[in-house]
């Protein structure tokens, strides 16, 4: 069969000949691959510098997608394997870790949304423990998983919803409650973090970095019920790996930190939510906009730019 092949951390992967799978374990079972996302999660993987990578090489990048089983029925599947992924012609899957589609599921759209769903979902179900009319804050609210973290919030339960990232426009097709454009003046945007977040429950943060730290100094001041707990949920990290994170912020507040993403969250949490995230995806709830390219063209696919919540959708 043929995949797409990295042969060197940060270099495109290659459409190419490679030995076909082969199911070994008693769930396991070959499918043919129909959609897989091009997250960035897949390029931290191709990249190596995501913190499940092992260095090996070659590796078939793809960490979840849509696959045709032997019974001709659409499943979306997620991999654990870091080396043998899901952006080929076949892969195995480990039938547990997958969920048929409902009847009228859009493939594409099923393998665009997932994942960035699935990254507030499993946060503030599995993590959190959301309670209906709590608030949220969404730090990183442009991008797919922040601006669809808006709507997630909200579809599960959440009162206030608070939309914070640079560019207010592109934060408004989420309709937060409020809106925080990180691109104003520095005062400015701590003085409306502040204002914001004073009584908010739980902040889903996908930048990390200065900006974490930033939001931390301006919004701990601010906190009206010294009674009140922040759970403040680590799940990407778009702005830097590392946060200066003031030390008097956990002492100040009853802040919790805590993170959201594959080891925080046993496997089998993770795949147990996947049935009924799916179905909100096929009802629409949560969508995306979707870019498709042929699989073979993953390396013209890795070069191409999307704009907004735009996602690389690679389909046989
Ligand atoms: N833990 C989990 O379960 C999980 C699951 C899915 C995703 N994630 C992580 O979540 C993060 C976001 O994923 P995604 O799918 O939403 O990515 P995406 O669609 O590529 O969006 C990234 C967004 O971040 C914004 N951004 C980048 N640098 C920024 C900065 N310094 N300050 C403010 N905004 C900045 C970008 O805005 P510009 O256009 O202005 O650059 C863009 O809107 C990634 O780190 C991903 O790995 C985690």
């Amino acid at each position: 069969m043929r995949a797409a092949v990295v042969e060197e951390f940060g270099s495109p992967p290659r459409w190419t000949e490679v030995p076909d799978p082969v199911a070994t374990g008693r769930h396991e079972a070959v499918v043919d691959v129909v959609a897989v996302g091009l997250h960035p999660r897949v390029r931290s993987q191709a990249a190596g510098s995501h913190y499940t990578s092992t260095d090996e090489l070659p590796l078939i990048p793809g960490i979840d997608g849509v696959g045709r089983d032997a019974e001709g029925r659409l499943r979306y599947f997620v991999l654990r394997d870091t080396v043998h992924g899901s952006m080929a012609q076949r892969a195995v899957i480990d039938v547990r870790h997958s969920v048929l589609l409902p009847p009228g599921a859009d493939p594409a759209q099923v393998a665009a949304v997932m994942n960035p769903a699935m990254s507030s979902w499993i946060a503030l179900r599995q993590r959190v423990g959301l309670r209906a009319g709590q608030s949220v804050l969404v730090l990183g609210a442009t991008g797919n998983a922040g601006a669809m973290a808006v709507r997630v919030a909200r579809r599960l339960g959440a009162g206030r919803v608070i939309a914070v990232g640079r560019g207010a426009q592109r934060m408004a097709a989420a309709d937060p409650d409020a809106i925080v454009a990180l691109d104003d003046a520095p005062d400015r945007v701590a003085e409306q973090l502040g204002r914001a977040a004073s009584d908010v429950d739980v902040v889903l943060d996908y930048l990390w970095g200065r900006p974490t730290a930033d939001a931390l100094r301006a919004i701990v001041p601010a906190r009206h019920d010294d009674d009140q707990k922040l759970t403040w949920v680590q799940i990407g990290s778009v702005a830097g790996t590392e946060s200066p994170i003031p030390s008097a912020a956990l002492r100040a507040t009853r802040l919790d930190i805590v993170g959201s993403g594959q080891g925080s969250v046993p496997a089998t949490r993770i795949v147990a939510e996947l049935g009924e995230l799916l179905d909100e995806v096929a009802a629409g709830h949560f969508t995306s906009d979707v870019l498709t390219m042929p699989l073979s063209q993953v390396g013209q696919a890795w070069l191409t730019g999307t704009h907004g919540t735009q996602r690389v959708v690679l389909v046989a």
